[in-house]
Formats: C-alpha cells, sequence, structure tokens
C-alpha cells in the first residue's frame, strides 16, 4: 500500500483547491477536508477501497463505523431504508450543520462504513468548502476526524499534517474550524432519539424539536468492561495527548491549590481564561470558565499544545455539562481515561 510514502499537498479552499480535491476523490484517494466541526478524512463512501484507505491512513480500528457526508437532502434516501418523521425535522432545523444521525442502512452501504452495523451515520456539513467539496464530487463521502486514532482531533489544516502528513495525497485548508469538537451523534432507528455522542448542537436544542430525548450512558460514563457500545467510537480512550490528563472539578481556587500543592517537574494545568494567575505550574487556558462555545473552539488545540509542552502530567479544569459543556466534558472525560477528581 501507498501509506506512509505521500508527498501530502496543501490545496487552498478555493475553486482550484476544490477541482482538485475532487478530483481524487472521484480517483479513490483520500483527502481532508475542512468543516465546521473538525477536519475530515474523506474518502467515496460508495467505494468499499477508497474507505478502507481512511482506516489505514488513520490507523483507526475496523469495528469503529464511519460518518457519511452529504451536501443534498436528496443524498440521503438511497443510503437509507427509512427516514423516521422526526429525523426529517430534525433535518429541517439542523442541516446543514453539526448534527449526525444513524438510520438503518441500504444495501448500497459498503461494509466497511458500518463496521458491521445494521445501520448508517449520516450528516451534512454547513461548512462552505466542504459543501462544494461534496458537490464537485458527486458523492457522498465518508470523513472521521482527520487524526490519527486516538488522537486530538484536527481544528486547522496544520494539525491534520502533523497527524497525516506523507500518509495521504493532499488537505483542503478552509482556516480553522468554527465550532471546534465533532457533530452530535444521535440514533433515530428507535422509538425515542438516542443522543450517542454530544457535539455542536446541544441536548437542549434536540429536545426543542424531538420533545424527548435519551442520553445514552456511555456520554458520561465509562463502559463497563465487555459492554458493547452503541457508538463504537465512545469506547476508545481518546482526544488524548501524550501527557496523563486528570480532570478536577472544583472552584477556581480550590483548583488552584490543588494544582499548586502538586507542583512538581513535569507537571502542568489546563485552566479557563484569567485562572491561570493564581497558578504556578506551566499552563495552557481554554476559554472562559461560563464560555462553552470559546472552550469548544480551544479544547483539542489546548490538548495538542501539551504535546509541545512535553509535559507529564496535566490538571485540567472540569468544564459545565450542559449546552454546548456538555461536548466539552464528554471530550476531556476521554482524554483523562475518566480520571476525575472532585475537590468539593
Ligand atoms: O463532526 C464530525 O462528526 C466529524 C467531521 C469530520 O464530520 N467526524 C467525526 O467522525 O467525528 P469520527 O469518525 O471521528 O466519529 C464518528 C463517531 C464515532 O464515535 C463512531 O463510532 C460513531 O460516530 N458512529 C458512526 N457510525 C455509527 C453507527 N452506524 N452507529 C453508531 N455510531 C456510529
Ligand atoms: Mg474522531
Amino acid at each position: 500500500m501507498k501509506t506512509n510514502s505521500y508527498d501530502t499537498v496543501v490545496l487552498g479552499g478555493d475553486e482550484n483547491g476544490i477541482e482538485r480535491a475532487a478530483a481524487l476523490l472521484r480517483a479513490g484517494e483520500p483527502v481532508a477536508i475542512p468543516t465546521e466541526t473538525v477536519y475530515g478524512l474523506a474518502a467515496n463512501a460508495l467505494d468499499p477501497n477508497a474507505v478502507k484507505r481512511i482506516f489505514e491512513a488513520k490507523g483507526r480500528p475496523h469495528d469503529n463505523p464511519l460518518i457519511v457526508h452529504i451536501s443534498e437532502f436528496s443524498q440521503l434516501e438511497p443510503l437509507v431504508t427509512e427516514i423516521p418523521d422526526m429525523a426529517r425535522r430534525l433535518a429541517e432545523k439542523y442541516w446543514p450543520g453539526p448534527l449526525t444521525m444513524i438510520f438503518r442502512r441500504s444495501p448500497i452501504v459498503p461494509d466497511e462504513i458500518s463496521a458491521g452495523l445494521d445501520t448508517v451515520a449520516v450528516r451534512m456539513p454547513s461548512h462552505p468548502v466542504a459543501r462544494s467539496i461534496i458537490k464537485a464530487a458527486g458523492l457522498p463521502l465518508a470523513a472521521p476526524s482527520a487524526n490519527r486514532s486516538g488522537s486530538p482531533s484536527p481544528t486547522s489544516a496544520g494539525h491534520v499534517l502533523l497527524d497525516m502528513g506523507g500518509r495521504i495525497p493532499a488537505v483542503v485548508d478552509g482556516g480553522k474550524c468554527q465550532v471546534g469538537v465533532e457533530s452530535t451523534v444521535v440514533d433515530m432507528t428507535g422509538q425515542t432519539p438516542r443522543l450517542l455522542r454530544p457535539g455542536g448542537v446541544t441536548p437542549e436544542e434536540l429536545r426543542a424539536v424531538v420533545g424527548q430525548l435519551a442520553i445514552d450512558p456511555a456520554v458520561t460514563s465509562q463502559l463497563e468492561n465487555g459492554a458493547k457500545a452503541a457508538s463504537p467510537g465512545m469506547k476508545y480512550k481518546h482526544y488524548s495527548p501524550k501527557a496523563r490528563v486528570v480532570l478536577v472539578k472544583g472552584s477556581p481556587e480550590k483548583f488552584s491549590d490543588f494544582v499548586n500543592r502538586q507542583k512538581a517537574p513535569g507537571v502542568a494545568a489546563m485552566c479557563f481564561d484569567g485562572e491561570e494567575t493564581a497558578l504556578e505550574v506551566p499552563y495552557v487556558t481554554y476559554g472562559g470558565r461560563e464560555d462553552a462555545a470559546a472552550q469548544a473552539y480551544r479544547v483539542f488545540e489546548s490538548l495538542r499544545r501539551l504535546d509541545e509542552m512535553q509535559v507529564g502530567l496535566v490538571y485540567c479544569a472540569c468544564p459545565k455539562e450542559d449546552g454546548l459543556g456538555l461536548a466539552v466534558y464528554n471530550r476531556l472525560l476521554r482524554a483523562a481515561g475518566f480520571e476525575v477528581i472532585s475537590l468539593d
């Protein structure tokens, strides 16, 4: 295989870049593309060989299914056996945007995409470059986040190059991702919609359309050993820098007192904007304590910065768990391998 042997080119998000990306995708090659959530590693969703290239480039476990990206609602019908009424209503409200819905899949969806499940995840991104690439390619595109499996998701073309440089033919640079965390994943195949992964569309926003929403236990807790994950991606340690991360719940004062007592070579903090002034250890900030949108925008970049600082242990101030904060909390819990300390 050609993995590891590319001279990865950076394409612009202009007409020329979009056309060149579309041509590569039509030829069965994987290409990293910007979306409003995070960068995705895209390939022709209807070509099993193209889809395999994604798994190879990412080092992704084969039991973790991929999201199919479309630019028009009409592309959904051939992929699924049924579009439930509530899914139509959610699509009307939140597509294009950071919402992924799970449907029963039709036979044209390759097994490689669904990783053995009888369902398929579909989303319509809002990023203009992503939409133009899907249109120009004339194909639905499978795209997981464009990081090496286990690493923080990429929110800039530079992050993609760090993880995927040499492993893929091209990345399209569409600037920094505006949402910063991945899409919300909701299973629409049961009676009640079920939240599998919190993301850019909040539970409150979903409930405003569908009324009842079940929250999968894996969103905020660790699966028992051997338990089957509704969303396979949620069972892995994920989004991690190389350092050990510990999530710390408590007031700003308790957080800084605690962290300063742990001061030692290799110990660092990830804290909210303005709260670094009380700290005696190296730090990164990731948005204001009350500003979940800023936290989402910066969380992955901040986790990557910790790698550059070459620290061994990071105490991370815990975000609130409502609204967009739930998505940030969910990612940090996984970065921390579910290691949480409560100071209250
Ligand atoms: O915002 C996003 O969703 C980004 C951008 C690129 O669109 N994509 C993304 O893909 O985050 P990925 O592969 O990193 O995460 C997809 C998640 C995984 O947790 C996977 O297990 C879950 O969605 N998933 C995909 N298909 C599924 C299915 N049929 N049933 C349940 N979960 C599914
Ligand atoms: Mg991912």
